[in-house]
């Protein structure tokens, strides 16, 4: 295996998703594929930089409140992130608008999470939404960042069932459980070197494929 890859996480919140990442690459795991050398926060008062220093990785806050445009404050966040030596950026959570200098600057080395399957429902309020489409199915995608929001070559799903009852909260905590799955699985693809990005698309090499098909409601036994 080679040298680990160096990894920024960039969030604005809660950062559950940021746990997972770090109980699957944190500093206590042993032979770790991944390494993360920052944990960036918009947000003074985001709880998941509490998570970070936990366990004991390097925080910085980078306020947009304090810069007068969203270049600025990118062009900031990027001396940030590259002053670490960090070669990929991981957005969890990250609720800013990322400006096309950005975007460019980390093309195909920044990736994100996002609570719906994509190309459907991008953009906020997914579960509610997913809830008004009446979908059975919903779930999340971890994709390569593009300049259109939400857009970009996918590396993984997760689908989970919209059951009989759902609210907007049962339904994300049913996303949000698959989400801290699929995001370690994808970060760990790309870090053992197995995503590349051809004409857009992700080709990844060496992964099991899901057997079968999801039915919900389930097939009679
Ligand atoms: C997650 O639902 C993620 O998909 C979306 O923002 C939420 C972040 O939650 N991009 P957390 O901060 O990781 O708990």
């Amino acid at each position: 295996m080679g040298a680990p890859l160096k990894v920024a996480v960039l969030i604005s919140g809660r950062g559950s998703n940021l746990q997972a990442l770090i109980d699957a690459f944190g500093p206590k795991v042993q032979d770790s594929p991944v390494t993360i050398v920052l944990v960036l926060s918009n947000r003074p008062e985001a709880p998941g930089l509490e998570r970070a220093a936990q366990a004991g990785l390097k925080t910085e806050i980078v306020d947009h409140k304090t810069f007068a445009s969203r270049e600025d404050f990118d062009v900031a966040m990027d001396r940030e992130i590259r002053a670490t030596g960090a070669e990929f950026v991981v957005l969890a959570g990250f609720m800013r608008l990322l400006t096309p200098q950005f975007v460019a600057a980390w093309q195909d080395r920044m990736i994100n999470i996002h609570p719906a399957l994509l190309p459907a429902f991008p953009g906020l309020d997914t579960h509610k939404r997913a809830l008004e489409a009446g979908v059975r199915l919903h779930g999340a995608t971890v994709h390569f960042v593009r300049h259109e929001t939400d857009t970009g070559p996918i590396i993984a799903q997760a689908a989970v069932p919209v059951l009989p009852g759902d609210d907007e909260s049962t339904l994300a905590a049913r996303v949000l459980a698959a989400e801290h799955q699929l995001y370690p699985l994808a970060l760990r693809l790309v870090a053992e070197g197995r995503v590349r990005v051809e004409q857009d698309r992700v080709v990844i090499s060496d992964a099991p494929a899901m057997e079968g098909a999801l039915f919900n409601p389930a097939l009679p036994r």
